[in-house]
């Protein structure tokens, strides 16, 4: 098992790579990270981190950074190192300049098998509120906050559960360099650990819903999980998804018609 001093620096090395220069710290995490180069100073025999050969060029496009991301992810040691995500990696799917990025919470055994985001029962939802709102898969840049199937043993089955905040945040350099890549005009989180993720949000997402938040500068929009309508069939849950979507689409300047306006009510 790693310790969470390998975890950290394979994180901020993967960060630097990528070609970010900053990071929010909080004070708990700014004391930690301070004795640790204490430490590190006092024995001066660096951890291994393992840096890539290659750095991320500036000058790339959007579909090369992503060509990049993809083939990082696929190996990507702070996840790799947990030792409780599954293996196979499940990237994103969808147009690289889009202006609605929609990001959920890891993969499903469908997803792993297919090995594209929202491809299962949750997925054929999210298609259909698409749909409604206009659009189609291949409009929009679909996306996990968690790359890897949450791993639950040998005995696994179908079965799924959410990424742990271990998980999360081992995999959270990924996402964050996707939206920096794609740099899209208006991003939904589906689900609180797609908040719990881009935003640090504690709250679930009955408090987080009907607010904009802002992710490295983009709007942020928090609503319910696709599975979650599959749970919880009453009307109540469809229209305020719904009403999240219609925010959305003001946002975006896309034009809603009556009859979009007036779904569920
Ligand atoms: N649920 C998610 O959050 N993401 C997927 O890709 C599939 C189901």
């Amino acid at each position: 098992m790693p310790t969470l001093k390998q975890l950290a620096v394979e994180s901020l090395t993967h960060l630097v790579e990528g070609g970010q220069e900053r990071v929010a710290v909080d004070d708990e995490a700014r004391g930690i990270l301070r004795q640790w180069m204490l430490d590190a100073r006092k024995a001066p025999a660096p951890m291994s981190a393992q840096p890539s050969q290659q750095s991320e060029p500036q000058e790339m496009s959007v579909e090369e950074k992503l060509a990049y991301l993809r083939e990082r992810a696929a190996s990507w040691k702070p996840a790799k190192l947990l030792g409780t995500l599954r293996e196979t990696m499940v990237f994103a799917v969808g147009n690289p300049r889009a202006r609605l990025m929609l990001v959920g919470e890891a993969p499903g055994y469908e997803e792993e098998r297919q090995g594209e985001p929202f491809v299962g029962p949750a997925g054929q939802l999210l298609t259909r509120i698409l749909g409604a709102m206009g659009l189609q898969r291949s409009d929009v840049y679909i996306s996990n906050v968690c790359k890897f199937r949450p791993s639950m043993g040998e005995n696994q089955g179908t079965a799924n559960r959410p990424p742990s905040p271990e998980e999360l945040a081992a995999c959270l350099p990924l996402i964050m360099a996707e939206i920096r890549a794609i740099q899209p005009a208006c991003i939904v989180c589906l689900g609180g650990s797609s908040a719990k993720g881009l935003l640090g949000a504690q709250q679930g997402v009955g408090a987080l819903r009907g607010h904009w938040f802002e992710c490295q500068g983009v709007p942020v929009r928090v609503t319910y999980h696709p599975s979650y309508l599959l749970r919880n069939e009453a009307l109540s849950a469809r229209r305020a998804l719904w009403e999240d979507m219609l925010a959305v689409m003001q946002q975006l300047g896309m034009p809603i018609s009556e009859k979009q306006q007036n779904y569920f009510r």
